[in-house]
């Protein structure tokens, strides 16, 4: 009997013991732009499941159904309309927050093709009246809701501004050919936006970094995954391991989905 009882108790410490050694993640609440369809929904799935609280924004007219089924899944799931185009619409819906605390700012709506052949984007044939969509929503647009959003994520506890941005936005190295001019000079001016708001960011200790996801399929026009483009699932999840990670040593910094630093 009593060695029965020392048995029980023994084990019942053990699992005390391993359960305070299992490093819980922090959960908090994640605002998302272009969170209805790719790398976007696939950043409001899995935060959803590991618990946060999700504000999956997006710029239909109407709720759109990827959205609608994950907050049916998940209460959690606050859906809001936001068009990275309308800084009114921004200001609006940060007013809106005030005073909700926002720990991560994923800043992820962008374009890479606004439908035109790729030869109006490519030297030679290029079309200028193109150039202006790419600025707005891939360089002003995140920018504009990392100016209106600074105080919900100061007010947080992770603080924590990230940036999708791309491989195409780095002039360090030459590009195959003379294409996506227009989305490379985009993500070059996202880069160096948000770098230039990291002193200010600081002051009240948050962290501001850009990610290359790397080439990921999305299904986007039903098209078929090609030979070497990555899953979503996993790429989002290694940004969601390397961003549990970031501290505000890492501000300023331009990663790939794994932590490594990349070249501008
Ligand atoms: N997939 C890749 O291989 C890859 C590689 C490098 C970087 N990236 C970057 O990763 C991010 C997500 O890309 P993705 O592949 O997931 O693209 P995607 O499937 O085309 O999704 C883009 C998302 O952005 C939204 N969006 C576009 N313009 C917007 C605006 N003005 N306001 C608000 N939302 C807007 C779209 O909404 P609608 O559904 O209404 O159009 C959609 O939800 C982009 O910034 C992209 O540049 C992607």
């Amino acid at each position: 009997m009593i060695a029965g009882l020392l048995v029980l108790g023994l084990a019942a410490a053990a699992a005390i013991v391993l359960r305070s050694n299992v490093a819980v993640a922090p959960t908090g609440t994640v605002l998302i732009t272009g969170s209805n369809r790719g790398i976007g929904l696939e950043f409001a799935k899995q935060y959803a499941a590991k618990g946060w609280t999700v504000i999956a924004t997006h710029r239909r007219d109407d709720v759109p159904d990827s959205l609608r089924l994950l907050r049916d899944q998940y209460p959690s799931v606050r859906i809001e309309k936001l068009d990275v185009l309308n800084h009114d619409e921004i200001d609006a819906l940060a007013a809106k927050l005030q005073g909700t605390p926002i720990d991560l700012l994923i800043n992820n709506a962008g374009i890479m093709s606004t439908g035109d052949p790729a030869s109006a984007q490519t030297f030679g044939t290029l079309n200028y009246d193109l150039f202006d969509i790419y600025m707005r929503i891939n360089a002003l647009g995140p920018i504009k809701v990392a100016e209106s959003f600074l105080p919900h994520v100061a007010a947080s506890n992770l603080k924590k501004i990230v940036n999708i941005s791309s491989s195409a936005g780095r002039v360090s190295r030459p590009p195959p050919h003379s294409g996506n001019m227009w989305y490379r000079a985009s993500k070059t001016a996202l880069n160096g936006l948000m770098v230039t708001m990291v002193p200010t960011a600081s002051k009240s200790g948050v962290s501001v970094t850009m990610f290359e996801p790397g080439w990921t399929w999305t299904g986007k026009n039903d098209k078929n995954r090609q030979e070497g483009q990555l899953d979503p699932a996993e790429v989002v999840a290694a940004m969601i391991d390397t961003i549990e990670g970031l501290t505000l040593e890492d501000t300023g910094r331009f990663l790939a989905r794994d932590g490594d630093t990349q070249s501008w």
